[in-house]
């Protein structure tokens, strides 16, 4: 076959996923426009190779070596459209970095993502897992998504009420495979209320007037908090939250809440969402570790690789957890990152 110039062979994904494990793809390549994207999926079919869309590589977990062609979205650009008094429209390359694109939008004075700093990975993969902290989800101030709708074969532009977003889900998520997302765009405001109400950024404002707050004030707030609970990936590799917390029904809730009154949890109007960290750090298993993996010591939902650690040992000692966690307290913990190849997902 005649390869594109700049697909390569056999190349090692082991710096290009969080946990650091020692994959490899059998064909990689970088993609850094829009016009490069349809020719190489247009030879990825052809050639009947999967393929694999990769973006920071921090929510998944590689079970195996790649057998196909991993395209590294590496698309840049920030800029201003849509400039108004109060409100403006930030425009992301997929391949941006998500952290660098909250500093860059909060140091400008516009509010709306700075509760999501330092979330690890880039601007595309944002929407498909609707990344969410301390109260504000990507989706409160996402307009639209580009994509190359591979099924359709064309570009098409997705507005907010069409992606489908819920806690950690996105119609990108629930369609794996089908949309490229190549870009962006952001509703900001330079008045939009902030908020400060989640416990661990209240608890950091304490006695502080938060009138006077700007969105870079707050982003390094998050920082900071960030900072004591979570690892960083580039020192001690991880995932972030391994888990979703699980949402159950208000019957489910009350129950476990009489059972476990110290049981934190959040019931909204049908459901109530519970804090798999403390379900997870109750069964005992917050700072465990084997010679090779582990749970943080500071937060039980964040699974780490200490040494050298593959797939199969993640993916087992996540099993472990899970099996404990429904066995205490009927609770099916969902895993947060994505398992490549798809084929091995344990819970499917
Ligand atoms: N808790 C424990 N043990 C622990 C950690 C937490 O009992 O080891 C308890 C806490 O006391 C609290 C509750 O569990 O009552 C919730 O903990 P926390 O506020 O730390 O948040 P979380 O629900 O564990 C979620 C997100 C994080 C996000 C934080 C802040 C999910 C799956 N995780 O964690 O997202 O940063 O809230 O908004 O929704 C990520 O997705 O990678 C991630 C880090």
């Amino acid at each position: 076959m005649s390869l594109p110039a700049d697909i390569r062979e056999h190349v090692s994904l082991q710096a290009m996923n969080s946990l650091g494990i020692a994959a490899s793809a059998r064909w990689f390549v970088d993609v850094d426009s829009d016009t490069q994207l349809g020719p190489i999926l247009d030879y990825a079919d052809r050639e009947g190779l999967p393929t694999l869309i990769l973006g920071g590589g921090s929510n998944l977990v590689f079970a195996d070596d790649y057998s196909g062609l991993v395209v590294r979205m590496a698309i840049a650009g920030r800029r201003w459209e849509q400039v108004e008094a109060d409100s403006a429209v930030l425009v992301l390359g997929a391949g941006e970095n998500w952290h660098e694109s909250v500093l860059y939008a909060a140091a400008a004075g516009y509010r709306g993502i700075e509760n999501l700093a330092l979330i690890p990975g880039t601007a595309g993969a944002a929407p498909v897992q609707n990344i969410g902290a301390y109260g504000v989800e990507l989706g409160d101030s996402l307009v639209s998504v580009t994509v190359l709708d591979r099924e359709a074969g064309q570009w098409r532009v997705i507005a907010n009420e069409d992606c489908d977003f819920a806690y950690r889900d996105s119609l990108f998520k629930r369609q794996p495979g089908r949309f490229v997302i190549t870009e962006l765009r952001l509703r900001l405001s330079r008045s939009r209320p902030m908020v400060l109400g989640y416990a661990d950024l209240a608890d950091y404002f304490d006695g502080q007037n938060t009138e006077e707050l700007t969105p870079l004030d707050v982003a390094q707030a998050v920082m900071a908090v960030r900072r004591r609970k979570l690892p960083d990936p580039q020192q001690v590799p991880n995932a972030g939250s391994f888990f979703k917390n699980p949402v159950v029904s208000l019957a489910t809730w009350d129950k476990l809440k009489s059972d476990y009154p110290d049981m934190p949890g959040y019931p909204g109007a049908q459901t109530a969402k519970l804090a798999a960290a403390w379900l997870i750090d109750q069964c005992g298993w917050k700072g465990y570790r084997n010679e090779r993996v582990g749970v943080h010591n500071r937060q039980a939902l964040v699974l780490i690789n200490h040494s050298g650690g593959n797939g199969t040992d993640v993916l087992t000692l996540a099993e472990r957890i899970r099996k404990d966690v429904v066995k205490r307290f009927g609770v099916a913990l969902e895993m947060e990152p994505g398992v490549i190849p798809a084929v091995l997902t344990p819970e499917k």
